[in-house]
């Protein structure tokens, strides 16, 4: 790439930081409005910053029927392919509005107007996408649980954002069992104090599942006996959605996206950076309930005019390691996305990519990877075998697209292994010491985002403003708080090393090692806990619980954690992938008592590690790592003396 190139990027990229108005009031071109915003950006409730004041849109509309009015009907909006059930089935933008607008109507018989909340716990169906979209046609606000979850996160997720009615389906399915979600939604809404006031249900032909009379309306009944609801008209900066991701503590944080600038930023990814065209089939291989499914199987393709994959399977298993090349070269994928972890699971089955040998690639352009760090070894085994740009990008629920990556669509700049490539227009992305400074090029600290946020991140978390600013605003005057660390080199790129906080990352889903610890603890016979997160050559990260059982507790320790797992299990779901736990005598702690987890971790890990100059006893370091050998961690570490 030229210097010329690289250039034209930058004063991209300074445009935006600069003039954000004009950036992305250009940007908000591609989106199709009902009334022109009469600010793009309005700070005069800074921190809180609102984008395209004034205007009115619906995102539906702009993700379905301009698409019909523009004469492309006959083309292919979603495509469903699972191999769980054997099925693929290809739905047009016609079939897509003419089902989302019939869903609308059913959720607007029950009730849901402007502004009302539905909360939709299903599985990778193309009903999902429809309740999804419903919601955004009635100017609702769609909260979507993903079904990995047990009843208790659920019903807290019900209490907080009190839905007027939820969009449920009778199962989904695993490779190993059916997930049977309705027992499950019923044990929640039994447990949460808000009641909705009616429950749809998908009934799948695997598994038919009961209804509560007076409450609960088969799918097909409820859109059988509408009338198709027409756009509503909403405001720029009314909500769209809540997603509620892992906070530091049990409570989930639901995040806000608005109408407007969420349109105009994931409109804009996709021709800029992910170099996709409309009519191009684009294929997140993720879950609809988490971020990437919203913004790349939902909305972005969508908007763009797409064809989205809706992939019901895993990506070893089912039945092979060869499924993800069968689905690129069937439905002609040209852009696939998908976690680190999804790859490291093919590599591990098919090291020699026999399986992508055996499938015409062709129209592969890029592959991307997100959710978690790319390990340069899964990165690369990636590029050798497709042969295409493989670009890893830094992104979260929170900021709802790419923070720093490689904009294919732009320009592509040199791979550097390890490092998520450059900040994207709009994100001021600058790294702080602890005393609020920005440190040198090279030197690592806290990733912090210069304020304000561009179009289609959170705008705040649901009903808490506070609790936004005091989690991400606070601590760093004037900045986001990603929550990560890490540096920016001598050339610009940015590199994240490792989350601040105690959340953990798994199979490329974020966890609260805080809320795991609360599960634990509530067993009668815990008196103390600790749960930090252990390497694992496929899902990255996975939680080992630590556990000092209660003076006088003699059962078996086996036991005990089976019981422990299964309550993980119970509570938080089996997203949470508990299933290792050591007992240990004593926690390591400093001195005014805060437990080592850091430590602990870079012993189980096999790293090396310093005894910490703050801690109250250095003889239970040394304690742990043999706890640890008994579980297979801790194999190799290293004891540094010197300390932290
Ligand atoms: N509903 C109910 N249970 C679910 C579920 C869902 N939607 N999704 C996952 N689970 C369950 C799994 O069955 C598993 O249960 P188990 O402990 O009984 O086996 C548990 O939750 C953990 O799931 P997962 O982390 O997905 O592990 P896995 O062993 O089933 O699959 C991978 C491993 C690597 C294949 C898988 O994690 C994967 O495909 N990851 C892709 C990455 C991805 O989608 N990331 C999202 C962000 S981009
Ligand atoms: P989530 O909100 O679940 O998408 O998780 C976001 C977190 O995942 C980030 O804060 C990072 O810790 C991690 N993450 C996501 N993408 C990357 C990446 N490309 N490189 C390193 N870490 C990443």
């Amino acid at each position: 790439m030229t210097a010329e190139q690289i250039d034209a990027f930058d004063q991209m990229h300074a445009r935006s930081i600069a003039d954000p108005d004009r950036f992305w009031g250009e940007a908000a071109q591609g989106i199709s409005w009902y009334k022109p915003w009469s600010k793009v950006l309005d700070d005069s409730t800074a921190p809180f910053y609102r984008w395209f004041v004034g205007s009115e849109l619906n995102t539906c509309y702009n993700a379905v029927d301009r698409h019909v009015e523009a004469g492309c009907g006959d083309q292919a909006a979603i495509i469903y392919d699972s191999p769980l059930t054997g099925t693929v089935q290809t739905i047009t933008y016609s079939e897509l509005q003419a089902s989302v607008a019939r869903f609308a109507g059913a959720l607007r018989l029950r009730g849901v107007a402007k502004g009302d909340r539905v909360l939709v716990y299903m599985p990778m169906i193309p009903q999902t996408v429809i309740a999804m979209l419903a919601c955004a046609r009635l100017g609702a606000v769609h909260s979507v649980v993903f079904g990995g979850f047990a009843p208790n996160e659920l019903a807290t997720r019900i209490d907080d954002a009190k839905p007027k009615v939820i969009v449920s389906a009778s199962c989904g399915i695993e490779p190993n069992r059916i997930v049977r979600y309705k027992p499950m939604l019923d044990c929640a809404i039994e447990q949460a104090k808000h009641k909705p006031d009616s429950v749809i249900v998908y009934q799948r032909s695997q598994e038919r599942a009961s209804l509560v009379e007076d409450r609960d309306v088969d799918w097909e009944q409820a859109v059988a006996s509408a009338q198709p609801a027409a756009c509503v008209p909403v405001k720029g900066t009314d909500p769209l959605y809540i997603l509620y991701t892992s906070g530091t503590t049990g409570e989930p944080k639901g995040v806000v996206r608005d109408n407007a600038g969420h349109a105009v930023a994931l409109r804009w990814t996709m021709e800029h950076f992910y170099d996709v065209q409309p009519g191009e089939v684009f294929w997140a291989a993720s879950d609809v309930g988490w971020v990437v499914g919203h913004s790349y199987i939902v909305y972005g393709p969508l908007l763009a005019g797409c064809t989205t994959v809706v992939f019901e399977g895993k990506p070893v298993g089912t039945p092979d390691a060869g499924t993800f090349w069968r689905i690129v070269e069937q439905h002609k994928v040209t852009t696939l996305f998908t976690a680190p972890t999804a790859f490291r699971a093919i590599k591990r089955e098919d090291p020699q990519g026999q399986h992508i040998g055996k499938y015409d690639l062709s129209h592969l352009r890029a592959l991307f990877l997100a959710g978690e760090r790319s390990d340069p070894d899964t990165l690369q085994w990636a590029e050798q075998k497709l042969q295409v740009p493989v670009i890893d990008h830094w992104w979260q629920t929170e900021t709802g697209w790419v923070v720093a990556g490689n904009p294919l669509g732009t320009h592509l700049f040199p791979v550097k292994y390890g490092s998520a490539t450059r900040p994207m227009p709009g994100w001021d992305v600058q790294v702080l010491d602890s005393e609020q400074d920005v440190v040198a090029r090279g030197k690592i600290g806290v990733l912090c985002i210069k304020l304000p946020l561009p179009p289609g991140a959170l705008v705040t978390l649901w009903n808490a403003d506070l609790r936004f600013q005091n989690s991400y605003l606070r601590a760093y005057p004037g900045y986001y708080e990603s929550g990560d660390a890490g540096f920016i080199d001598e050339e610009g790129y940015v590199h994240v090393m490792t989350r601040t906080d105690d959340i953990i990352n798994v199979a490329g889903h974020r966890l609260s090692t805080g809320a795991i610890e609360e599960v634990l603890a509530s067993h009668c016979d815990v008196a103390e806990c600790a749960v930090i997160g252990v390497a694992d050559q496929i899902k990255g990260q996975v939680p080992l619980g630590l556990l000092c059982l209660k003076a006088g507790v003699n059962r078996s320790h086996e036991e005990i954690i089976k019981e422990i797992v299964q309550l993980v299990r119970e509570n938080i779901g089996p997203v949470a992938d508990f299933k290792r736990a050591v007992v240990v005598n004593r926690l390591p702690k400093t001195r005014s008592g805060k437990i080592l987890r850091g430590t602990m971790q870079k012993i189980a890990d096999g790293q090396e590690w310093k005894m910490p100059a703050t801690i109250d006893d250095p003889g239970s370091l040394p304690e742990i790592g043999a706890a640890l050998r008994t579980a297979g961690y801790a194999l190799n570490t290293t004891f540094v003396t010197s300390s932290e």
